[in-house]
């Protein structure tokens, strides 16, 4: 595939089928967009983490339909080649089918979304099937599903046989009613390996090992933007550019304090 070739949903499938690994990473603003699309990521996520890395709350619980669109709008101007993924925000797909259709159009018709992402296995695969009938393609996301983070803690899904056993039906039964892919995180890596093996479609793993058929992190992990090391076992932290900002911050405050700048 030509480097600038917008990727297609289609296309992300047959990566699977062809071996090629899948790159996806998280945006929430207009600059980091750009940044993601011309480093060649084939995925493009509009995260409801932007609710902690963006906003400041502790949970993705407060994001709501309205700010995820105007996060994605932004992303959306900024993203040329990468398919652009919004997550459906807590809330937004829960209640009911109908909703859900018409939550899900409005991030691919106002947003400019190319695919919707949402939690759960089993339980929501009728919304999924009602998702895709309407022509809207879905996302999975499987394991530690951080809307669920009151029920279920932060902590590694599918330790125990039961568990395992849960999220093996559960990517099966994602597959049957239509998803195009799954995100698995916190798996233990064997588990996310066999999953991986049995779908046909692709799987994105975070901290799930290195068998998925694709990888996603947080890109302002990645970077070090919140400064020091990362707090985060399964980031690999590329740059340091938290530090890099302070120190450029308060090389500026000095400047101004002792009459260097302006020149
Ligand atoms: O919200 C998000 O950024 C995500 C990734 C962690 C997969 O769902």
């Amino acid at each position: 595939m030509a480097a600038d070739t917008p990727v297609t949903v289609p296309g992300l499938m047959q990566r699977k089928r062809r071996g090629e690994k899948i790159v996806a990473l998280t945006a929430y603003d207009f600059p980091t967009a750009r940044l993601v699309d011309q480093s060649g990521a084939d995925v493009t996520l509009v995260g409801d983490s932007l609710g902690m890395e963006e906003l400041g709350f502790d949970t993705t619980l407060p994001v709501t339909l309205e700010i995820m669109l105007h996060h994605l709008k932004a992303v959306r101007r900024g993203t040329q080649r990468a398919l652009l993924l919004a997550d459906m925000p807590f809330l937004s797909y829960q209640v009911n089918p109908d909703e859900a259709v018409r939550n899900a159009g409005r991030l691919l018709q106002e947003g400019g979304a190319g695919a919707v992402k949402l939690e759960g296995g089993a339980a929501i695969a009728p919304t999924i099937r009602r998702l895709t009938d309407a022509g809207i393609p879905v996302c999975s996301h499987l394991g530690f599903t951080p809307q669920s983070v009151h029920q279920i803690g932060v902590r590694v899904q599918g330790r125990d046989e039961a568990g395992a056993q849960r999220l093996r039906g559960d990517a099966r039964a994602v597959q049957e009613a239509g998803a195009f892919a799954v995100v698995l995180e916190l798996l233990p890596p064997s588990l996310a390996a066999e999953i991986t093996a049995d779908l046909a479609i692709p799987t994105i793993g975070i901290g799930a090992g290195r068998h998925c058929d694709g990888q996603v992190l947080v890109t302002s992990d990645l970077l070090g933007l919140r400064g020091g090391e990362t707090p985060f076992r399964h980031v690999r932290q590329y740059a340091r550019i938290g530090d890099d900002i302070l120190r450029a911050l308060r090389a500026y405050g000095e400047d101004v304090r002792g009459g260097n700048f302006p020149e």
